[in-house]
Formats: C-alpha cells, structure tokens, sequence
C-alpha cells in the first residue's frame, strides 16, 4: 500500500496524534505538555470560503472517520486536497467515492457509501475539502 504523507500532519496536531497510534506516542505526550491550544483550534484552520459544503458534511456522518488535518479512519481532508488538485474531473470522481463508497486509493479499508446525498451536495462537500490546505 501507498504510505501517504500523515506523518507531519500528525505531529502539528499533537493534541490529537493518538489516532495515528504506534510510535508518535511519546512525542504526543512531550509536545501535549508543552502547548496549552484548545482542540477548538482545529477548526481555525480552515477558512469558511467553502461554508456551503461543511455544512452539508456537518449534517452527515463524516466527522466519524475524517478530520480536517489528521487522519482518523479516512484519510484527513488536507491530505485529500493535497493529493488532488481542484478540478472538474476531481471534484466529479470524489462526489462519486462520497456516494458509492470504495476502497483502495488510501488503503484497505473502506469508505462507507453515502447513498442518500445528491451529487450536487457531494460535490460541495468535495468542493470544501479540497480548499483544506
Ligand atoms: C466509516 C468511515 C467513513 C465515513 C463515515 C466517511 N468516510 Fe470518507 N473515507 C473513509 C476511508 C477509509 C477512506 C479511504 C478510502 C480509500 O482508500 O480509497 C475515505 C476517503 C474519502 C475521500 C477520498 C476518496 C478517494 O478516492 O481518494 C473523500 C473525498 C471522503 N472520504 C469524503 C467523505 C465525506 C464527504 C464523508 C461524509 C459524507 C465521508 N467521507 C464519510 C472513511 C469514511
């Protein structure tokens, strides 16, 4: 399998490393005493200009599997837009992932479909997390 580029993602976001599990651990913890930032601040990362589109994601399960700057069990939204550029045929393939589901481009496990969102919805969603940088 491709090893994506989560390392440095994980280590800015000290506070939250614990998902990317293994051997960050102990750097979690000295960097966790170091930094008094409030898990709100992840959210300061991303800037509203895609409003539209997190607020669909907001309505739908996401959050369970996808961060904006770590990887939980999807691969963090920064790490999507790194891997694909805003463009028609991205934005149309990855609405198409969000509704279908799949596996494979990130790893073993799998999307969960998402049968019930519009495709213009979808596509929104991509929209937004493609301007996560
Ligand atoms: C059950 C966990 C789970 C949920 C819920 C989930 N995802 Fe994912 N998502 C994943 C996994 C795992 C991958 C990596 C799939 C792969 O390797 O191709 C992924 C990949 C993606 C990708 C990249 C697809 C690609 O082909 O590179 C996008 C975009 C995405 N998810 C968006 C969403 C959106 C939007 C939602 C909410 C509507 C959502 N995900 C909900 C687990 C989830």
């Amino acid at each position: 399998m491709k090893k994506q580029i989560w390392m440095p993602a994980c280590l800015s976001m000290a506070l939250f490393v614990a998902a990317c599990g293994g051997g960050e651990e102990k750097k979690t913890e000295e960097k966790a005493a170091e930094t008094t930032t409030a898990p709100a601040a992840d959210n300061s990362m991303v800037q509203d200009v895609k409003g539209k589109g997190k607020e669909l994601m907001a309505m739908q399960d996401c959050a369970t599997c996808h961060k904006e700057t770590e990887k939980v069990i999807g691969p963090s939204f920064k790490d999507i837009a790194a891997k694909y550029p805003e463009n028609d045929e991205n934005v149309a393939t990855l609405a198409d992932k969000i509704i279908k589901g799949g596996s494979g481009n990130w790893g073993e496990v799998p999307m969960a479909p998402h049968a019930g969102i519009p495709v213009d919805d979808a596509k929104e969603m991509v929209r937004y997390i493609l301007s996560v940088k």
